[in-house]
């Protein structure tokens, strides 16, 4: 809607045809004979949630002057779009009805009908494509604060997958450990030493916490694998060692969906290679086998040799120690020996088994398969 506001009948009317000459189609053109009609109709119309795109304003009007009039109406009815005719033209009124009214066009006498055409079809369109701009923007405030709230959902969604997966394989690794009754507590022992290994080469905290991670699920391939071979006690025969060893593999494809676990399966995957390259899966040789794997290794050797199993006794930890070093360079990393050295002849193992029970007939061998069921 446009509202004029016009003193003289006689012009009024004429500037109300023109303009509504050039208004686009639904575009209502109101006018009234004074300014306080004026403020009145804006009033009304507020009232009535009817917007009002342009107020158009004679200067020269009784009591209140158009300048005046338009400075209320920018104060009272903000975005309403706002055009000066003044009859009384001067540098100074033009400058003030600008700077105060916030005026988009002060046009003098004599008023070209095609410059107030102009003018008033340019301020619409402005208007117009103002509006159309805002909705935009609000529709894509909307859609960002949608795919915003679908982002965090997303987000949320994985994180309970993941943290549900880790729950998962825990709970495997815990019912590994029940159903291989020959290694109850092996993998705790194993994260244990690995981590005194660790601590021992100097690697940071967080990497220290990942490698007792690594030891306590090295052997979660097996959970895939039938109790019959696990816990047989006689000798596997060549198909079944074959299955056995591909447990390392098994484990690494478990923990590789889960980002958690991006650090953990290149650990868990090799800790079976050997330092010499006779190991498995992939005969990786010296310091090409992961530092995790190399680790996990002598750790699970140490307490293959030290642990007391139904099967034998659990050697002493000096001869332990003999035959890691007799190892080193051959199936165990020499600085992860000397660095595990260090540590149990300065702390020692605190809290583990007892390692000082006489070795056992078949406790001299276990070094090359140590998660194998006894003789493998
Ligand atoms: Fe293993």
């Amino acid at each position: 809607m446009i509202l004029l506001v016009n003193h003289d009948p006689v012009s009024r009317s004429q500037l109300r045809e023109r303009i509504a000459a050039v208004c686009p189609p639904g575009m209502e053109v109101v006018a009234a004979a004074s300014t306080e009609e004026a403020l009145g109709v804006l009033y009304t119309l507020r009232e009535q949630h009817r917007p009002v795109e342009l107020v158009i304003a004679i200067q020269g009007m009784p009591g209140i002057p158009g300048g005046r009039f338009l400075e209320i109406v920018n104060a009272q009815f903000p975005g309403v779009g706002k055009i000066l005719l003044s009859d009384t033209p001067s540098l100074d009124e033009a400058i003030s009805a600008l700077n105060n009214a916030g005026l988009d066009k002060y046009i003098p006498t004599p008023w070209d009908p095609e410059d107030v055409k102009f003018t008033i079809t340019a301020l619409l369109r402005q208007r117009e494509m103002k509006l159309l701009n805002e909705k935009l923007l609000a529709d894509l405030q909307v859609r960002n604060s949608q795919l915003t709230t679908a982002l965090g959902n997303l987000e949320q969604a994985r994180s309970d997958m993941e943290h549900s997966y880790i729950q998962t394989v825990e709970s495997l690794a815990i019912a590994l450990e029940a159903k291989d009754r020959y290694t109850a507590g092996h993998s705790q022992r194993v994260s244990k030493f690995a981590r005194l290994i660790a601590r021992s080469l100097g690697l940071p905290k967080e990497e220290v916490s990942i490698v007792a991670q690594v030891a306590l699920l090295h052997d979660i391939g097996k959970i895939g694998m039938m109790d019959k071979i696990l816990n047989k006690p006689s000798n596997l025969t060549p198909e079944e060692r074959e299955a056995i060893k591909s447990h390392p593999v098994i484990g690494a494809q478990i923990l590789m969906p889960v980002s958690t676990f991006s650090k953990h399966v290149a650990g868990i995957k090799h800790h079976h290679e050997m330092y010499d390259g006779s190991g498995y899966p992939d005969r990786l040789k010296g310091k090409d086998i992961p530092l995790h794997a190399r680790i996990v290794c002598l750790a699970d050797a140490f307490d293959a040799m030290t642990s007391t199993r139904p099967y034998r006794v659990g050697l002493p930890m000096e001869f332990a120690i003999q035959e890691m070093r007799k190892m080193a360079g051959i199936q165990f990393c020499p600085e992860c020996v000397e660095a595990f050295i260090r540590v149990l002849k300065t702390v020692g193992v605190a809290g583990e088994e007892p390692a000082d029970a006489a070795p056992s007939e078949d406790a001299s061998g276990p070094f090359r398969d140590v998660d194998l069921p006894t003789g493998t």
